[in-house]
């Protein structure tokens, strides 16, 4: 019976599974399509490649940390190195929204934010690239998620995230130490 059916093209029943079978990829499709672009999920990026050898002194990597670069946006350069992160401490206001880039100079490294969705993978010779919108207070760690010797687990840092006033008295004592620097030359 069936074996007849078959010989005379597609069962009808097993047409329609293939149809919700095709729709249901095309709701899938859709749903990451939507958290992708519209909820600004950022996947990693890899974007750029530097000399490992000769990052370290190039700018913007020869001074790592992290700057405004418009109101409310930061970008943060970090070197992963054994067994360390540079800068080891990441201090922005609440509501930021930071664009981290990551390279190593040696080996290859991880690097992940606690309770964010940040974890990339860290190659010598590339750029790592990630935004993230720090919308709570507090401290997240970030740590080293491939493992790389010894130092390993002594690989981290963190991003601290403070008020604005906070943040603001923060960058006004750094500047006012920087003037006490060079007033004393
Ligand atoms: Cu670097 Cu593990």
């Amino acid at each position: 019976m069936t074996g007849e059916r078959k010989k005379m093209g597609i069962d009808p029943y097993e047409r329609r599974w293939m149809i919700v079978s095709i729709a249901l990829l095309v709701a899938f499709a859709a749903t990451v399509g939507i958290a992708g672009f519209a909820m600004g999920f950022d996947l990693p990026g890899q974007d750029e490649r530097v000399d490992p050898q000769t990052v370290a002194t190039t700018p913007p990597w020869d001074e790592p940390g992290v700057r405004e670069i418009s109101p409310g946006v930061y970008e943060a350069y970090v070197i992963a190195q054994a067994w360390s992160f540079s800068p080891r401490e990441i201090v922005v206001p609440k509501g930021a929204e930071v664009t981290i880039y990551v390279t190593s100079i040696d080996l290859q490294h991880g690097f992940k934010i606690t309770d964010t969705n940040v974890n990339m993978q860290v190659v010598p010779g590339e750029v790592s690239r990630l935004r993230y919108t720090f919308d709570e207070l507090g401290e997240f760690p970030y740590l080293c998620t491939e493992y790389c010797g010894r130092g390993h687990a002594a690989m981290f840092g963190q991003v601290r995230v403070v008020s604005q006033e906070d943040y603001e008295a923060s960058q006004a004592e750094a500047a006012a130490a920087d003037a006490g620097t060079e007033e004393g030359q």
